[in-house]
């Protein structure tokens, strides 16, 4: 094949290679594994949708790291923070959350329509902000961004490309094929992004296709588990491999990537959502120390939904007036639990060690 050529005959799912050799099933079951205990673990939380805002904030500054948006944490909880303000914040910090509404609003879409065409073009205009849908235009090429060499072009024409992503949906929602489930993500994923249905954006759409699909398929309950970080870490293994497949159909290696980013990933997750699940507990315990009869559960969950806020946030969440707000964040601060910094006239109060467990 040529990389110049769109690569119009792509083949269906599911590709004729050996999908259950003793490697592949010996890695999978470990990666099954790992996320069954994940799964597990996130029904015994109290409250697990706020951890889960903080983590699908992570992974979208994480995911759209990947197009080299630069975003610091500093700057992505503020824009966080003033959302409900005016949309201020920089732009990328808005690209990220933008990425954690198409989390959102694909997971509502897919409950209710399944893992269509039309779920993975809403999802990409979410992300995007965008109301264009499937590449018309030819033209779209990945191109190496160092050396501009290009090394793949994707099959051209919507009614092609239309075609393929239909029967990618019917490769996702066909009951009787009994292939384990992540071997049919780690499928799933080269497909879509081999298709590449959109002039940009199919990178960050395909990753949180994944995630979807796990949800769908029950492995996970809420959407935690995020490959990006992993990804971004082994960005040009990953390239290679989608490479790989299309030119030398070695499927077992991207499969193999697909499965280790998957058992990686779910142990880092299971170690982080505890040790964040650890300090919330601790964190009432010194908050009720410190608030005495004035303590109230919902200030320790606006902190850890919110690792910065304001005086505002406080008062915006209907958890207390201004005076007891500004009075309770002080004698958070006064306990250690938040750390106050001024910027120009506001204060964010930073519950910096959150933030310390979020970006380790
Ligand atoms: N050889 C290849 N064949 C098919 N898909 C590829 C190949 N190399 C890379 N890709 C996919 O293309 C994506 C980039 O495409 P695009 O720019 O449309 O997505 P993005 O979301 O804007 O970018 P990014 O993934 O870098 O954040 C990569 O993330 C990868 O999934
Ligand atoms: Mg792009």
């Amino acid at each position: 094949m040529d990389n110049n050529i769109p690569f119009n005959s792509l083949p269906d799912l599911p590709p004729k290679a050996d999908l259950e050799s003793p490697t592949l099933l010996k890695e999978c079951i470990k990666a099954n594994k790992l996320l069954a205990e994940l799964k597990g673990f996130c029904q015994t939380l109290p409250d697990p949708k706020l951890l889960i805002n903080t983590l699908v904030l992570q992974e979208s500054k994480d995911s759209s790291a990947i197009e080299n948006i630069v975003t610091t944490q500093d700057e992505l909880y503020k824009a966080v923070i003033s959302m409900d303000e005016v949309h201020q914040g920089s732009s990328e910090a808005k690209e990220v959350l933008l990425y954690r509404e198409a989390i959102y609003y694909g997971l509502k879409m897919m409950n209710q329509r399944g893992l269509t065409t039309n779920t993975m073009v809403a999802v990409m205009q979410k992300l995007k902000n965008t109301t264009e849908g499937i590449r018309k235009n030819s033209g779209t090429k990945l191109a190496n961004p160092a050396t501009k060499e290009i090394i793949y072009t994707p099959p051209e024409g919507e009614n092609i490309i239309r075609a393929k992503l239909k029967a990618l949906e019917e490769y996702i929602h066909n009951k009787e094929d009994d292939t384990d489930t992540l071997i049919k993500m780690a499928l799933m994923h080269y497909q879509f992004e081999a298709i590449h249905p959109f002039t940009d954006g199919n990178g960050r759409t395909g990753r949180i296709l994944n995630v979807l699909y796990l949800v769908k398929n029950e492995l996970l309950n809420l959407p935690v588990l995020y490959l990006s970080s992993f990804i971004i870490k082994n960005k040009s293994l990953y390239y290679k491999l989608l490479k790989g497949v299309t030119a030398k159909g070695m499927w077992h290696e991207w499969i193999m990537y697909m499965l280790q980013a998957v058992s990686q990933t779910a142990g880092l997750t299971l170690n982080k959502i505890s040790s964040i699940q650890q300090l919330k507990d601790e964190t009432i315990v010194i908050a009720k120390e410190a608030l005495k009869s004035a303590y109230n559960r919902d200030i320790v969950d606006l902190i850890f939904s919110y690792p910065y806020i304001k005086i505002n946030t406080v008062i915006n969440n209907k958890i207390a007036h201004r005076q007891t707000a500004s009075a309770h964040l002080k004698k958070l601060s006064a306990s250690g639990i938040l750390t106050p910094h001024k910027k120009g006239k506001e204060i964010y109060y930073i519950n910096h060690r959150l933030m310390n467990l979020l970006s380790n």
